[in-house]
């Protein structure tokens, strides 16, 4: 059976590399039967969490009511979620940081609507062609899937790309299309 899929963008380039990642992904994905839905983060105004622990007091996951507020359906619906951005200083761009800091809000016992995503995975774009200044973000992102008890179906690392639309120059899009054809039902 098809899975629900939630893909989280977080570049500000509207054409931008990561952003092409997640479309080839997603014809992947739908291609094998799933269902997708897409958020970009990057034109969202997501603020980073105030730690004011009022989380569920309103009827939404997040008090503090800014757009994060507009991807909980979406969360709450998806089995998994994929993160699509580009490598900014070695981590994630502040848009999908600042998302995964709202995260913290489903982690309440009292959460009014547990999530239910059982995978993940990320892709990402660099613009250095050292395969190792992923490092640092891989180690983090499978420490943030396995205390969600998200199973990390890993990351495609598009390596060497800078200019906008450049990786349509590349065969990552066709891995990135491969990635989502090939994830697996469970
Ligand atoms: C603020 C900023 C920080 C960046 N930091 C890195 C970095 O640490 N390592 C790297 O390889 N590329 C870095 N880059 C380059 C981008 O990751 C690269 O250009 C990527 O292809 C952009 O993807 P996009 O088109 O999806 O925005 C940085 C770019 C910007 C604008």
């Amino acid at each position: 059976m098809g899975k629900n899929i939630l893909v989280i963008t977080g570049s500000p380039r509207k054409n931008g590399n990561s952003e092409m990642l997640a479309d080839a992904f997603i014809k992947g994905a739908q291609s094998a039967g799933h269902e997708t839905s897409k958020f970009e983060a990057a034109f969202k105004k997501i603020n980073g969490c105030l730690a004011c622990d009022k989380c569920w007091s309103a009827d939404r996951a997040c008090a503090a009511g800014d757009e994060f507020s507009k991807a909980e359906p979406l969360l709450e619906k998806a089995d998994m979620i994929v993160f699509a951005f580009p490598l900014y200083w070695f981590s994630f761009p502040a848009q999908i940081k600042a998302f995964i800091d709202k995260l913290y809000a489903y982690l309440k016992t009292d959460a009014k609507r547990p999530l239910k995503i059982k995978s993940s995975a990320m892709l990402i774009a660099a613009g250095d062609e050292n395969i190792s200044v992923l490092d640092g973000i891989k180690k983090s992102f499978g420490f943030i899937s396995s205390y969600m008890k998200w199973d990390n179906l890993g990351t495609l690392e598009a390596i060497g790309i800078n200019v906008e639309g450049e990786i349509k120059e590349t065969d990552y899009l066709a891995k990135a299309e491969e990635f989502g054809k090939q994830i697996i039902s469970n």
